[in-house]
């Protein structure tokens, strides 16, 4: 079974020469999402089950936190089995994705802006990653409380469907410098992130939490 949380299923992939569980998830609704496409090795192991759980709908949207094969590697092969979703990405991915000529069709969010739609309310907040600090996005479900968190809030170790009890404001201050090297946007973010009040974490990596 692959319900994670409500109407939210999460796929899976251990790797255990780095010990790192990789998540991608799907919010099954009218509008369906998905968030992360895993790299390509993983989509292609995921196509089927999500073909198998759509059944006759499409999938609309395909989010992508920030430009790294985990979080888009399987874009390009997702699309080629899904031609009419369209990936929600940072201004700084949709350059990358149509500089490879990965993307034609996108929508670029900013931190602050809302997608609604009849199943869900998403909200994109900055995530200034590690990766040469380019501005990524993280993503909240309001009408649920999931929060998206991306490579934030993550552990190792194998975590297929595992959730994990835990505290907010705990994981907020957990965010290290080597997540976020920039202080003052760490900062920032820290203090964007406590005013938020989710019911779940939905982690790219280890164990989903609930806060
Ligand atoms: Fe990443
Ligand atoms: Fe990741």
């Amino acid at each position: 079974m692959s319900v994670i949380y409500q109407d939210l299923h999460q796929f899976s992939t251990y790797i255990p020469p780095i010990n790192l569980t990789f998540h991608q998830y799907l919010l099954l609704t009218n509008e369906p999402i998905l968030f992360h496409t895993g790299n390509v090795q993983q989509a292609t192991e995921m196509v089927p089950k999500l073909k198998s759980i759509l059944g006759d709908n499409n999938l609309n949207y395909i989010f992508v936190s920030h430009f790294e094969a985990d979080e888009c590697g399987g874009l390009s092969y997702l699309l080629e089995h899904f031609p009419q979703a369209i990936p929600i990405c940072p201004e700084v991915t949709a350059r990358q994705l149509t500089g490879f000529g990965l993307v034609q069709e996108f929508i670029s969010k900013k931190p602050g802006e809302k997608l609604t739609t009849e199943s869900y309310d998403l909200e994109f907040f900055s995530y200034p990653s590690e990766m040469h600090l380019w501005e990524g996005l993280l993503v909240l479900e309001k009408r649920r409380g999931i929060f998206f968190s991306s490579d934030l809030m993550i552990r190792f170790g194998e975590a297929n469907n595992a959730i994990l009890e835990s505290n907010w404001e705990t994981e907020i201050d957990d965010i290290s410098k080597e997540q976020v090297p920039d202080q003052e946007r760490r900062i920032k973010l820290q203090q964007t992130l406590k005013q938020l009040n989710p019911n779940f974490v939905a982690t790219g990596h280890g164990p989903c939490l609930k806060v």
